[in-house]
């Protein structure tokens, strides 16, 4: 595609300059192309009624035309132009949105035919979520219409939680970047069904099946580790899409903590000694053991998910900033949001696992 002027526009979440925003605000409306930050990562934004702006996106991203966008929304008054459901639906859509909207939860409800089906790429239903982050609910409110966004990155790298990585990815595709700092979560919102009998996690994310059950009493999530068979259609069509990795190979080590310790050590030296540039990505209690090594890097500490979520792609992103080849990654704990976290990683490494135990 070819280049356009990408201005970079600094706000402060905290002191939001309202005037910038509105020019933000107006290109949305016109039809252009607008980076904005999240609290979970950065979105590639279009009005989600413009369908020549949607079509857009696709090209700013190289992302495939059969993986559907979620449309954010800034309040409930949105809520009606872009879902028809009714019933049990609306009921689970209200209960939910209750709890955790504003917020990192993407609902999969009925799409209203205002939206148009470029948005969910001919699917009958519509990704709908209310983000956190002030910057993002202002943009939306200013536009004025709901928001179609994908993750702001290149299709196939991992998702920004920084705007030097929007920039990095965009700069020239897009019409306007927003910086507004670092995203809190670091991963994408979890994706839930509510269209099917029993609600389903598509996608994990910070908020989680436990979640989910506290206010639904029911509800189930996706086998993420299965991956999708050759000719079977998933329920949410990003999932087949397995590798979202940085350049790097990354290859995961997953077992007994010991041996997945002195596992990924003696790998990584015999590349060394090949002169292989390698990386670990460790967690904070392990990182000691790895003294001595070049390009070793801590998502936090083993017990803290939230914290490993945070830094992830930002850790992933600099494996490549470093120039290395390969990442042995340990595998991390599952449960509440490590399954988000395990998820991308399981994703990164494209099922590229060295099984550790006994
Ligand atoms: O946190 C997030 O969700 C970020 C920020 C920008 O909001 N957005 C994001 O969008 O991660 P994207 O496009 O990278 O991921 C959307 C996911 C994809 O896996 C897609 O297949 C799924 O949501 N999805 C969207 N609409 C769907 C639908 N109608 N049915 C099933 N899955 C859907
Ligand atoms: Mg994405």
């Amino acid at each position: 595609m070819s280049e356009c002027d990408t201005r970079i526009i600094k706000i402060d979440p905290n002191n939001i300059d309202t005037e910038a925003l509105k020019e933000c605000a107006e290109v949305l409306k016109n039809g252009g192309l607008v980076c904005f930050p999240t609290e979970t990562v950065y979105g590639l934004g279009a009005s989600a009624f413009n369908e020549k702006a949607v079509e857009n996106i696709f090209k700013a991203k190289g992302r495939p035309n059969d993986n559907p966008l979620i449309v954010h929304i800034s309040d409930y008054e949105m809520l009606p132009l872009v879902t028809c459901c009714t019933g049990e639906q609306m009921e689970r859509l209200m209960k939910l949105g209750n709890e955790y909207w504003p917020g990192p939860l993407t609902m999969i409800a009925d799409r209203d035919s205002a939206v148009p089906e470029t948005v969910s790429c001919g699917l009958k239903t519509v990704g709908i979520r209310m983000p956190e982050h002030p910057v993002a609910r202002k943009l939306i409110e200013l536009a004025g219409v709901p928001v179609a966004a994908p993750s702001a990155n290149l299709s196939g790298k991992p998702s920004p939680s920084q705007a030097r990585h929007v920039i990095e990815d965009l700069k020239g595709r897009v019409d306007v970047i927003i910086d507004g700092g670092d995203c809190r979560v670091g991963v994408e919102s979890t994706v839930l069904d509510i269209t099917s009998e029993e609600p389903m996690i598509l996608r994990p994310g910070a908020v989680t099946l436990e979640d989910v059950k506290k206010v639904l009493g029911a509800g189930g999530q996706c086998d993420w580790r299965r991956g999708v068979k050759e000719g079977e259609t998933p329920r949410s069509p990003g999932m087949k899409y397995t590798h979202y990795s940085p350049e790097a190979e990354v290859i995961m080590y997953e077992g007994d903590n010991e041996l997945v310790k002195r596992n990924i050590k003696i790998a990584a030296m015999s590349c060394l000694l090949k002169g292989e540039k390698v990386g670990v990505m460790t967690v904070d209690e392990n990182a000691a053991f790895y003294d001595m090594m070049p390009n070793v890097l801590s998502l936090g500490s083993r017990e803290d998910s939230l914290s490993q979520a945070s830094n992830l792609f930002r850790i992933l992103r600099e494996f490549d900033e470093r120039g290395v080849a390969k990442v042995f990654a340990e595998a991390l704990p599952t449960g509440g949001v490590g399954d988000a976290v395990m998820n991308r990683l399981f994703r990164a490494c494209g099922g590229n696992i060295v099984k550790c135990d006994g």
